[in-house]
């Protein structure tokens, strides 16, 4: 798929992995809305990448807000959306904790976010995107969602779900020409990792625009057939261009 003029829909795209995918994914030449919802952060964002020459448009909301309005707002901003990259996410409160010290509430909050969000988001969009022939869908998921890492809680169960919200949109979208998959990102050095894991050493972590370029180089060449991307396939499917990417100093 040649990025060229290709509308993008970026949740979380404030920092982190989503303000890197949205830089990339601009300087390929897509216009890109990114949505998140600490606005002076989001500004920030979406100015340096103008400032870069690039098509960025800031779209302050929570992704659980009025799925109509925010496909239709992304859709004011630039036409039809071809991609939409479900990548806002929350682990719940910090520090993590047991289930068993989980309340329901923080519980039902990480699965809005994190799993009906981009379920609502993507029934909104889709429709189109069937009439057009053509769509991408794509989840940011994490190896909490085949791993049962302790206190990983709510965050891991979404992340489980959202892998399979992939798998069952690709099944049922199969003769459409809209496609669906989720990426593990694999760890990243971001304000969600310090977060979950204070204590480990930043330096050894990959930044967020390593595994931008590597998803946006993947989205560029096609979406790969399977619909799950682990971390280190991701890195396979990338190889050559990961030769030639900047280096992994940290950002974040
Ligand atoms: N970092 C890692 O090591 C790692 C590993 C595996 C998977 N991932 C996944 O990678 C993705 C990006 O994570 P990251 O590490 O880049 O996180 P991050 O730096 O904390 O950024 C998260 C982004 O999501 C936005 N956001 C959070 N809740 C939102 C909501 N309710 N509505 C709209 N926007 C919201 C934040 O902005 P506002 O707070 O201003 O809304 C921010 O822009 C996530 O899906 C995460 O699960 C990360």
């Amino acid at each position: 798929m040649s990025l060229d003029d290709t509308k993008v829909l970026v949740t979380g795209a404030s920092r982190g992995l989503g303000r890197a995918l949205g830089e990339r994914l601009a300087a390929r030449g897509a216009s890109v809305v990114m949505m998140a919802r600490g606005e002076p952060e989001l500004l920030e964002a979406v100015a340096a990448i103008r400032t870069a020459g690039g098509d960025a448009h800031a779209l302050v909301a929570d992704v659980t807000d009025d799925p109509a309005r925010l496909a239709g707002a992304a859709a004011a901003m630039v036409g039809p959306i071809d991609v939409v990259i479900h990548n806002a996410s929350t682990l719940g409160p910090v520090p993590l904790r047991p289930l068993s010290d989980t309340s329901a509430a923080d519980f039902a909050r990480a699965i809005e976010v994190n799993l009906v969000a981009p379920f609502n988001l993507t029934r909104a969009l889709v429709g189109a995107m069937v009439q057009r022939g053509r769509g991408l869908l794509v989840h940011i998921s994490s190896d909490a969602s085949v791993e049962a890492y302790p206190t990983w809680g709510a965050y891991s169960v979404s992340k489980a779900g959202l892998d399979h919200l992939a798998r069952l949109w690709a099944a049922e979208l199969e003769d459409t020409g809209v496609r669906a998959l989720a990426i593990d990102p694999g760890e990243m050095n971001t304000r969600m990792h310090a977060d979950a894991m204070p204590d480990v050493d930043r330096a050894e972590l990959t930044a967020p625009e390593v595994v931008a370029e590597r998803i946006v180089a993947l989205l560029a060449r096609g979406a790969p057939s399977e619909p799950r991307l682990s971390a280190s396939a991701l890195r396979e499917a990338t190889r050559e261009t990961a030769e030639g990417e900047p280096s992994q100093e940290a950002s974040a």
